[in-house]
């Protein structure tokens, strides 16, 4: 079934992104990384410096906004605004606070949510977010909520950084981590929360190769 979509949520740094790549390459499915998206936006709303409490102005800023994913070699995805891409400047811990707070407006949700949907109109996704399995794909056939200790979720982002040249704080990073957390799952609109019908997966103590093997064993034994 071409049209499949696979759903993978949870919180920062439990291995989502990885996880889901390799997911998406083995099921010759596309990877859809939402979180990309939000921080897209957050950038584009900051850059216009509007103030997103003012509805009719974050509701004209996010008309004059298109965000494109494009597939780039092997493993990598490329973030489009407008047509620049930016896909160095939306990952860093900075942005990751900024997507985190515009995530909580309705008119962005929406947005995002409907460009979400049509995306998956072309065929197989793994869609991977905090929403995927509960707003965005509540049908979905596969859902799986991956979750770790927030002490390796923080190790693993530290290393994440350090590839990407940035020199992060470990204390800091976990403090940011428990702290975006809270807010995406107390958040109003869709927070954070494995749908009913998510298989949980805890992959503190799992390779991530493991937990990919495990989700294709789960979506075969399914189909
Ligand atoms: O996954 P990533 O760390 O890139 O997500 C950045 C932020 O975007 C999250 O902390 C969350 O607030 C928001 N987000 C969301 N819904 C999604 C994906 C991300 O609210 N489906």
């Amino acid at each position: 079934d071409k049209k499949a979509v696979v759903t993978i949520d949870g919180p920062s740094g439990a291995g989502k992104s990885t996880i889901s790549r390799r997911l998406a390459a083995r099921l010759d499915y596309t990877y859809l990384d939402t979180g990309a998206m939000y921080r897209a936006v957050g950038l584009h709303v900051r850059r216009r410096a509007v103030d997103a409490e003012d509805a009719e102005a974050l509701e004209a800023c996010l008309e004059e906004l298109a965000i494109e994913l494009l597939p780039a070699g092997d493993d990598d995805v490329l973030v489009l605004l407008n047509g620049e891409d930016v896909s160095g400047i939306v990952r860093s811990a900075e942005m990751g606070l900024v997507a985190s707070q515009i995530s909580a407006y309705p008119q962005v949700r929406r947005k995002l949510t409907e460009l979400q949907r049509r995306l998956a109109a072309t065929g197989g996704l793994v869609a991977e977010g905090r929403d995927m399995g509960t707003v965005v794909f509540p049908d979905a056939l596969h859902k799986f909520y991956l979750d770790a200790a927030p002490e390796e979720r923080a190790r693993r982002r530290c290393e994440q950084l350090r590839q990407r040249g940035e020199n992060p704080e470990p204390k800091e990073i976990l403090e940011q981590i428990i702290k975006r957390d809270h807010d995406d799952a107390s958040r109003a609109l869709a927070p954070l929360r494995p749908a009913d019908d998510a298989v949980i997966v805890d992959s503190s103590q799992m390779p991530l190769e493991a937990v990919v093997e495990f989700m294709l064993a789960n979506i075969k034994g399914f189909a």
